[in-house]
């Protein structure tokens, strides 16, 4: 069975800790937008789409113990709630896009005469819920077209070997996962010999995580420390990187999780296929480029302790960027729900 990273039922939201993870599993209640916001800013939960997701569901938990009958009271204090959420990280757009999309919801819901206070209620929150269901489909998608992209290029009934990075799987989305979730497909038609996840510095979702769910799913797997993706290019034959996205502005630029960029310039340099696998909601058309992405700094104490154990010399200066943006021209093809795009015809996508 698949891991469930997201508890939901009408009115009771429970996260798996992921700072307890792999040692412990335990879940945390999430009781409003409050709980909302400090579990996805202390990354008790962390990946693009699971943040945007457990972070309208917090709303939603709010709004089902919320007994205003104004509409235009509700209306603003979604908005506010909804503008706190998305600053409780900066770099994943997924969150920001959902809030805009509400926002627009609640105005039309609000404006709407024939619509009663309890039908606002109703239809917003239902709108939300639905975000579970249609996450979990999107990355079934992007599993299959993903799959089918990298065993393309490939003679007769070849196996592949996969490079990915950071976790994004069923703990970093509503369930199956984005580049873990092509992983997936790919071992579902048994065309997977091998995948290798790197340890993931400094906050290691790579060991701790993806591990985690490759050992979970009896995937064949190793675990890399960052350092040697040149090694391995070199001495085991990788078929293609795939990575996940935290924001891939409109020229296909793509932030995602610190290290991404040297893996795409080792992957140009050996000639192994780099895909970004992204649904639509992490894709910012309205950034022009990946320079104008914003890049979250997380605390030095992610680089110089290992859980309570301090590992680097006192008194060190640490720089510690969550994320770094690989340029679109080291991108082979980003994996999105509506098929695989070149990153110079990602608007394509959203067109379709
Ligand atoms: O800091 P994190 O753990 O939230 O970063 C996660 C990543 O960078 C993932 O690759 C990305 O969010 C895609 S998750 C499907």
């Amino acid at each position: 069975m698949s891991l469930e990273s997201i508890k939901y039922q009408r009115g009771t939201l429970e996260i798996l800790d992921q700072l307890l993870l792999p040692l412990q599993t335990r879940y945390v209640k999430v009781q409003g937008v409050e709980d909302g916001w400090k579990v996805i800013n202390k990354m008790q939960v962390r990946g693009a789409p699971a943040i945007a997701i457990v972070g309208c569901l917090s709303l939603a938990i709010e709004l089902e113990k919320d007994n205003c009958i104004d509409k235009k009271v509700m209306r603003q204090e979604i908005e506010g709630k909804l503008n706190y959420l998305v600053s409780a990280r900066p770099t994943a757009v997924n969150i920001k896009l959902a809030a805009e999309d509400l926002i627009n919801l609640a105005n039309t819901l609000s404006a709407d005469e024939n619509v009663s206070p309890s039908d606002f209620k109703e239809r917003f929150i239902s709108s939300i819920e639905g975000m579970l269901a249609k996450d979990i489909n999107d990355n079934k998608a992007i599993g299959s077209f993903g799959r089918d992209a990298i065993l393309k290029n490939l003679d007769g009934d070849g196996q592949v070997r996969i490079l990915t990075h950071c976790n994004t799987g069923s703990l970093a989305t509503a369930g199956y996962g984005t580049a873990l979730g092509v992983i997936r497909a790919l071992n579902e038609v048994k065309r997977l010999e091998h995948v290798y996840c790197t340890e993931t510095r400094p906050y290691n979702q790579g060991a701790r995580l993806t591990a985690y769910e490759l050992v979970h799913e009896k995937i064949p797997s190793t675990l890399i420390v960052d350092s040697m993706v040149s090694a391995l290019m070199h001495l085991r034959k990788i078929t293609a990187v795939v990575v996940g996205a935290d924001r891939v502005a409109g020229n296909g630029d793509t932030a995602n999780k610190i290290g991404t960029y040297q893996i795409a310039i080792v992957a140009k340099h050996h000639g192994v296929p780099f895909y970004v696998a992204a649904p639509l909601t992490s894709i910012d058309l309205a950034l022009t480029s990946g320079d104008k992405i914003k890049i979250e700094e997380r605390p030095d104490r992610e680089m110089t302790h290992i859980g309570e154990h301090r590992i680097a010399a006192q008194g060190i200066n640490c720089w510690n960027p969550a994320f770094d943006v690989t340029p679109a021209s080291l991108i082979t093809g980003i994996i999105t729900e509506n098929g695989v795009f070149a990153p110079d015809r990602l608007k394509e996508s959203i067109l379709i």
